[in-house]
């Protein structure tokens, strides 16, 4: 994780590095720092431990003025978040470094630096990249060379920005494993880990590639691929605007993003259904012929992508009748597994950097997977240029960390790509419209659940003083209740679990008791009866209960059992349906107990590292 931020201008670069940083924030919040070079050649720099607006002030109170200058917002791996550990790492005032990523190998390298003389200032495996740039600048290479001659020594992954004091105009960034990207403005260039940091400053981009190394000044810059030979990168215009980071006068990003919900549903939708009928071409060129020979699905995804995969499961073989795993991308990555042939590899991901996800692509493609597809928020991500279908998301960015709009999106796109998929496995056509139906009117149908957060404020409130909630649910409400679940863990840091209803006996059930409340997910489908069945058991032993109901779901309030009637209809979008009164119970329980709801602690948005 953690965010970067470089600049190489006329202008005084700090206001760019700050206002980048606080956009990178999503990306890790444990402490923040920039290095400036003076007019007089010198390096400067500001450093504190935790979040940007900790930085802002600070550079109020000492400001650094200058037109090269590089920034960084941590999220810790090696080393405590605290002053020493916080990037930019300076070596012998010479050079200055700000990293995103892992060095794999960095205790192999900290000890041949200690042997000869290096001292150590932090527990990162940073240090020892800025180390041996330093020594490679003594040895007389140039910044150019003494970079990439370090790369060479360097294991895991990483995005790097490189600035010292003999080329105070000069910036060198390097990629490999971790997101950087490169803005063009006029007679100025920057650097960032993604183009949100960026868009105050500029709409042009260039996505460097793995093994990639930009030389970087105010007038020029030459890109390296990872032979130090140059190559030509294209230049590509965002659609975004900076103005799309703003909170629109709500308290949270994550309320923002949460009643946003049907307007990034409509997004999602847009130019993709005609006359009833799915565009398949929006899933790529070749998807239509790709989808024909489809035998069987594999998901691989993380967090809350992973929750959409699995809904998306129970879809694929209710509807298409083929079969579909789904696997964490983290565990997927490093076991053995057997590809029944014509199997589609489908990963999903809101930032489409995900370490683990690209890990778990990047084995696919050498296996013996008919395609790749990426479900993806994220137009110029790694996910989607490596993948060979692509199927945009267009929930907008998604800033909280809590994944609210870009989860229901991804479900939207799972969706559609099912009955693409089942047309060609004996989907009638009525069947088809019947669904398009179903999902165009998923927008309208959110916005009324929305309606109900009055009501869920109130139940919010029997959470607050908890440490532990149980999450029920069953089929494709399961994944729903392990989504209710981790958003509830995420930012009010109440211990919640969710568990197929069913299981219930096997285990959890010994839990019950009257200060562990419980929440069910309970739609109106064939597995209500047994829900409910599961439902008295908690009830007997004295649980709380808190259900969300459809419409003829046939439960009332009663002694220890709240009940929030939802009224909506039971169909294909249920478990889309189900998911908003979480995120607002997740959310509202969270505003009571005054926690940091768009960025949690611990956490951050996007995981760059394993
Ligand atoms: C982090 C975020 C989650 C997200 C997960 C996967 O843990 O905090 O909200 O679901 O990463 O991220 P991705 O970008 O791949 O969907």
């Amino acid at each position: 994780m953690c965010g970067i931020v470089g600049a190489v201008a006329q202008r005084d670069v700090s206001p760019v590095l700050l206002e980048g940083l606080k956009r990178l924030e999503y990306r890790g919040y444990d402490s923040a720092g920039l290095a400036v070079m003076s007019h007089d050649k010198e390096l400067q720099r500001l450093r504190v431990q935790g979040k940007v607006n900790e930085l802002f002030k600070e550079h109020q109170k000492s400001p650094l003025n200058g037109t090269t200058g590089i920034a960084h917002t941590r999220w810790a791996t090696h080393g405590k978040p605290n002053v020493k550990n916080a990037h930019p790492h300076i070596c012998h005032d010479k050079v200055a470094l700000v990293h995103n990523g892992i060095i794999e190998n960095h205790e192999e390298l900290r000890k041949e630096q200690m042997a000869s003389g290096f001292e150590f200032n932090s527990e990162t495996d940073t240090e020892v990249v800025v180390n041996a740039i330093y020594e490679a600048l003594e040895s007389r290479l140039d910044l150019l060379h003494a970079v990439f001659n370090t790369t060479k020594k360097l294991q895991g992954a990483y995005a790097l920005g490189v600035i010292n004091n003999t080329d105070p105009g000069r910036l060198i960034a390097v990629k490999k494993g971790s997101p950087l990207v490169i803005g063009v403005g006029i007679g100025e260039y920057f650097i960032a880990s993604d183009v949100f940091a960026l868009l105050p400053v500029t709409q042009k981009f260039i996505f460097l590639e793995d093994g990639d190394i930009a030389d970087i000044t105010r007038d020029k810059l030459t890109i390296y691929d990872s032979e130090l030979s140059i190559v030509e990168r294209s230049i590509k215009l965002t659609e975004l605007n900076a103005d799309m980071a703003d909170k629109a006068g709500y308290r949270h990003y994550m309320l923002k993003e949460i009643f946003s919900q049907p307007n990034a549903i409509e997004k999602s939708l847009e130019h993709r259904i005609k006359d009833g009928k799915i565009i398949t071409s929006e899933f790529g060129q070749n998807a239509d012929s790709i989808f024909s020979r489809v035998k069987s699905v594999k998901i691989a995804a993380c967090g809350t992508s992973y929750h959409a995969g699995l809904i998306a499961a129970y879809w694929m073989e209710e509807i298409a009748h083929i079969s579909c795993h789904v696997e964490i991308a983290s565990e997927y990555r490093y076991r053995k597994s057997v590809v029944i042939d014509d199997t589609l590899f489908v990963s999903i991901s809101q930032s489409g950097e995900t370490a683990d996800t690209l890990a778990a692509l990047h084995l696919a493609k050498e296996s013996n997977f008919l395609s790749t597809l990426a479900i993806c928020n994220v137009a110029e991500s790694s996910l989607t240029r490596d993948s060979e279908l692509v199927f945009l998301t267009h929930a907008g960015p998604e800033i909280g960390v809590a994944s609210t709009k870009a989860f229901t999106t991804q479900l939207v796109a799972l969706f559609l790509m099912v009955i693409a998929i089942a047309k060609h496995n004996g989907l009638s056509k009525e069947y088809e419209k019947m669904m398009i139906k179903q999902v165009k009117s998923l927008s309208g149908r959110v916005s009324q659940l929305l309606h109900h957060k009055d009501e869920i404020e109130i139940m919010a409130k029997d959470f607050a003083d908890k440490h532990h909630a149980l999450f029920l649910g069953r089929g494709s409400f399961l994944p729903v209740a392990m989504e209710g679940a981790l958003k509830l863990k995420e930012i009010s840091y109440i211990h919640a679990e969710a568990y197929a209803a069913g299981e219930l006996k096997h285990g959890p059930l010994a839990l019950v008791d009257d200060d562990m409340p419980i929440v069910a997910v309970a739609p109106n489908n064939n597995l209500l009866e047994k829900l409910k069945s599961n439902l008295q058991e908690v009830k007997a032993r004295g649980g709380k209960l808190y259900l969300f109901a459809d419409k003829e779901s046939d439960v009332e309030s009663t002694e220890g059992v709240y009940i929030i009637n939802l009224n909506v209809d039971y169909d294909f979008m249920a478990p889309i349906l189900h998911t908003i009164p979480l995120q607002l119970l997740a959310y509202y329980v969270a505003v009571i107990k005054g926690a940091d709801i768009d960025q949690p602690r611990n956490l951050a948005k996007s995981v760059t590292v394993e």
